[in-house]
């Protein structure tokens, strides 16, 4: 079966950036001139994605707002006979099937995915995580997911190299090397002490699943925080499929704390065409 599912768990209560997140959406938060989440479907639409599960909560209408038409909007462009903005306005609410459930307490990542057992039935789909953007200049990440699951028929997700000292901000994994940038996954451990780390290789927010996971996530228990825990359920899933850890070879920004928010404009920021000299400037002078 094709890939042509997306799940985007886009409810957590993005603390570490409060207050700007007590109002408004983490995903709504804007990286240049369009909110994260944005770039996240765009990725989504271009690995070949046709139907988008967004999980949200109460807090988080803007994010449905913003994918759906704005009449108001749209009818007083067109009577300015604003052609630009129109024409990157309208695409926005029709670049894919976009649905919207939403997660009535954050009860963790596992529990969010779960939600989208539904939608999904028993097709392989993708996960891709509302605060994590990857920017990549050969092959979107998703795409190369997907590129692997359609030769494997397995699980496979996404890995960066970390170093030593931060791999107990990741879930880790160990395996063996079976080509270029693929590992075999053997096992995965939360957040290891630098001792205890079998690799430097980090789980990131990219994922293709066969919809066995369900099971995997329904038998899962509260784990770290109280949360049911989408590494857990990945660990489980280990006992009766294999699975692959692709490295992504382009950039993958964390917008979900602040300091990788601030570095994820600033990057964004020097690609732009129309304003990287000038800000190239501004930083020089600054530094
Ligand atoms: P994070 O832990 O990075 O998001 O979850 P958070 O909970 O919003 O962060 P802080 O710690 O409070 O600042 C990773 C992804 O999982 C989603 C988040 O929206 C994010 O995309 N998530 C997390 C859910 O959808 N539901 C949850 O219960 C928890």
């Amino acid at each position: 079966m094709k890939v042509r599912k997306a799940v985007i768990p886009a409810a957590g209560l993005g603390t570490r950036l409060l207050p700007a997140t007590k109002a408004v959406p983490k995903e709504m938060l804007p990286i240049l001139d369009k909110p994260a989440i944005q770039y996240i479907v765009e990725e989504a639409v271009e690995a070949g994605i046709e139907e988008i599960l967004i999980i949200t909560n109460r807090g988080k209408d803007a994010i449905e707002n913003h994918f759906d038409i704005s009449y108001e909007l749209e009818k007083h462009l067109e009577e300015k006979n604003n052609q630009e903005m129109l024409e990157m306005l309208k695409p926005i609410s029709k670049m894919a099937k976009i649905y919207f459930i939403r997660q009535q307490s954050p009860n963790g990542l596992g529990h969010a995915v779960g939600m989208a057992k539904e939608f999904i039935k028993d097709e392989p789909f993708a996960v891709l995580l509302g605060d994590d953007l990857f920017y990549h200049e050969e092959q979107n990440c998703l795409k190369s997911l997907i590129d692997i699951y359609d030769r494997e028929k397995k699980s496979v997700f996404a890995l960066m190299q970390v170093p030593l000292a931060d791999v107990s901000k990741y879930g880790i994994i160990s395996g063996n090397k079976v080509e270029e940038n693929l590992y075999n996954v053997k096992g995965l451990i939360e957040k290891p002490s630098p001792m205890e780390a079998p690799t430097n290789l980090a789980v990131i927010g990219r994922y293709v699943f066969t919809s066995k996971i369900f099971e995997m996530i329904e038998e899962t228990k509260p784990g770290k925080g109280g949360e049911i825990q989408l590494t857990d359920a990945m660990y489980k899933l280990l006992a009766f499929q294999g699975m692959y850890g692709y490295i992504f070879d382009g950039k993958r920004y964390d917008t979900g704390n602040l300091l990788g928010y601030l570095k994820t404009i600033v990057d964004y920021a020097l690609r732009r065409e129309d304003i990287s000299e000038s800000f190239k400037e501004f930083l020089k002078e600054k530094i």
